[in-house]
This record gives structure tokens, C-alpha cells and sequence, in this order.
């Protein structure tokens, strides 16, 4: 479809409702976006996509060859390989992000990690490698990146569907996702004032290497699945496509009044109990 272009849907009879498509909104065009987590999963797709809007990307993660191979063919996107938990790291990721495109708009908060364990198995080593991952790390990576954000900035924090339950095996993930949420509710008071907001996209069960990365076989991530996939409303488990659209379109200009908030995009399953 060629840029300026929307497609029409008719509603009702005589009344139509335009869609604007990705190219006709290029509301994205130029704006820098600093996505952690790049190499894999959702954080690929949703530098993918902001790319394809006409953003200008630096993706982040510890293996440089799985950020190759985000960028492959992406010429907008760039790549910074850094473990976001070093202490160094978040000044490091400003100052590559600055670098490569001398400021940034948006920082997507992508990259944790999950350590399933019970209360009894956890030890303090995956413990603390979670906290570090998905609560420290975004904590000091985004108090580094706000003083090159300037109104209109956002920030995206990639939390979780965590139930308003107890979540067996999961309570230190679960604890990282639930904080990371304050966060989001909290930074986006502090900052509105500057124009910055903050929101929470919460995805679902979709379909990424997240579980073979923390060390699930095969088989069970495909049991895992079948499980889910009999929970969830929807019946499938999320494409990372259906994830990222989220991601990117809270970030868009035309986003400007939602904050503070949580976007759960989980085909139904918290609604489902
Ligand atoms: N998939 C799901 O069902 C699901 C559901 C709810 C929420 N989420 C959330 O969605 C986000 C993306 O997850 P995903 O499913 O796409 O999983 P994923 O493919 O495992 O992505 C996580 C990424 O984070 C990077 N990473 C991990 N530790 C890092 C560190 N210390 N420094 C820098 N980068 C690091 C990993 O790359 P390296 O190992 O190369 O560093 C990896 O590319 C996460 O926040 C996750 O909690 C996913």
C-alpha cells in the first residue's frame, strides 16, 4: 500500500470510518526509539515495526549476533550489545543511543528475564538476576535517558499478565512485573508535569523463546502452550506482531492522553479469572 493511503470500512450504511495506515501516520517519522531486549521475541518485532514507521532504532541485549540479525535488512535500526545489569551499562546504552542518532524520544523497557522456581527452590544468585533485569536495570536506564527526553517523550514498560492471584513458581518474576507497573503509575505522575508519559503494555502468553531462554525443553513449551491455549478466551497464544502494534502505537503522538496506565493485551485471560 502506498504512503498516504487508509483504507475505508464501512460501518453502517452511508457512514464510513477511515484507518490510517502505518505509512500515513508517519507521526513516528524521525523519532528515536531505544529498545532493550531487541534480539529476540517482542523486543525484535516491536523494533520491526517501529522501524517500518519510519523510527530510528537502537536495540540492546547481551548477544550481539541476535541484534545482527534484528537489523538484517532494517536499516533503521541499530544495534548495542551491553548487559543492562552492569552498572556502567545504562550510561553506556545513552551515550550509544546519543551517538548513533544524537537524542532520544522513546524508551521501550523490554528485556527481563523469568527464573521459574517455589518458594523453597529460589536461590539468591536467579533471584537477584531477575531483580536486575526487569526492575533494577529499568529503573537506572530510564533516570539516565530522562534528561535527553523532551516533551512529548515516552517511555513503554514491557510488564506482564500477572493475576491478581497467587502465581505459583512465579513470584519473583511476578514481583519484578508487579513493581515494574508502580513504576510505570508513579513515573508517569512525577514526569507529566515535563510532558514525558509512562505506560505499561502487559502482554500475554505469545509466542517468543522466552521459556526455551529460561531453560524449558520442547516439550514443554509446547505442553505449556496447550494448557494456555485451553485458558485463554481467545483460544491461541499472541503473535509478538499483536504485542509490538501495542507497543509502538502508545508511543505515538497520537497516544498523547493515555498515562500511567497498564494496556493488557492478553486475548481475555485476566478477564477470564
Ligand atoms: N512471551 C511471553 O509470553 C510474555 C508474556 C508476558 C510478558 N512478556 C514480557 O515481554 C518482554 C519480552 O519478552 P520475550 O517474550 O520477547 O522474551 P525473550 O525473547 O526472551 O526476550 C528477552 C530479551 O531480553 C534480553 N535480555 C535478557 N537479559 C538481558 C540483560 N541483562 N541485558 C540486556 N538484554 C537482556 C534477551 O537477549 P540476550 O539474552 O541476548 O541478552 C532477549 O532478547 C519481557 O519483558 C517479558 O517479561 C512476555
Amino acid at each position: 500500500m502506498s504512503a498516504g493511503c487508509a483504507v475505508g470500512l464501512t460501518l453502517t450504511q452511508g457512514a464510513t470510518f477511515s484507518v490510517p495506515t502505518m505509512e500515513a501516520t508517519s507521526t513516528l517519522h524521525g523519532r528515536v526509539v531505544l529498545i532493550t531486549g531487541g534480539g529476540t521475541g517482542i523486543g525484535r518485532t516491536t523494533a520491526r515495526q517501529f522501524a517500518a514507521a519510519g523510527a530510528e532504532v537502537l536495540v540492546v541485549g547481551r548477544t550481539a549476533e541476535r541484534l545482527r540479525e534484528t537489523a538484517d535488512g532494517h536499516p533503521g535500526i541499530r544495534t548495542f550489545a551491553a548487559d543492562l545489569t552492569a552498572p556502567d551499562a545504562p550510561d553506556a546504552i545513552v551515550a550509544a543511543a546519543l551517538d548513533a542518532f544524537g537524542r532520544v524520544d522513546v524508551l521501550v523497557n523490554n528485556a527481563a528475564i523469568i527464573r521459574p522456581a517455589l518458594l523453597e527452590e529460589i536461590d539468591r544468585t536467579t533471584a537477584d538476576e531477575q531483580l536486575a533485569t526487569n526492575l533494577v536495570g529499568p529503573i537506572f536506564l530510564t533516570q539516565r535517558v530522562l534528561p535527553h527526553l523532551k516533551e512529548g517523550g515516552a517511555i513503554v514498560n514491557v510488564t506482564s499478565n500477572t493475576p491478581n492471584r497467587g502465581w505459583p513458581h512465579n513470584s519473583v518474576y511476578g514481583a519484578t512485573k508487579v513493581a515494574l507497573d508502580f513504576l510505570t503509575h508513579t513515573w508517569a505522575v512525577e514526569l507529566a508535569p515535563r510532558g514525558i508519559r509512562v505506560v505499561s503494555v502487559a502482554p500475554g502468553v505469545t509466542e517468543t523463546p522466552v521459556l526455551a531462554h529460561a531453560g524449558f525443553s520442547e516439550e514443554q513449551v509446547a505442553e505449556r502452550g496447550k494448557e494456555f491455549r485451553e485458558r485463554i478466551p481467545l483460544k491461541r497464544i499472541a503473535r509478538p506482531e499483536e504485542i509490538a502494534w501495542w507497543i509502538v502505537n502508545v508511543a505515538r503522538p497520537e497516544a498523547g492522553y493515555l498515562n500511567g496506565t497498564v494496556v493488557r493485551v492478553d486475548g481475555g485471560l485476566a478477564a477470564s479469572g
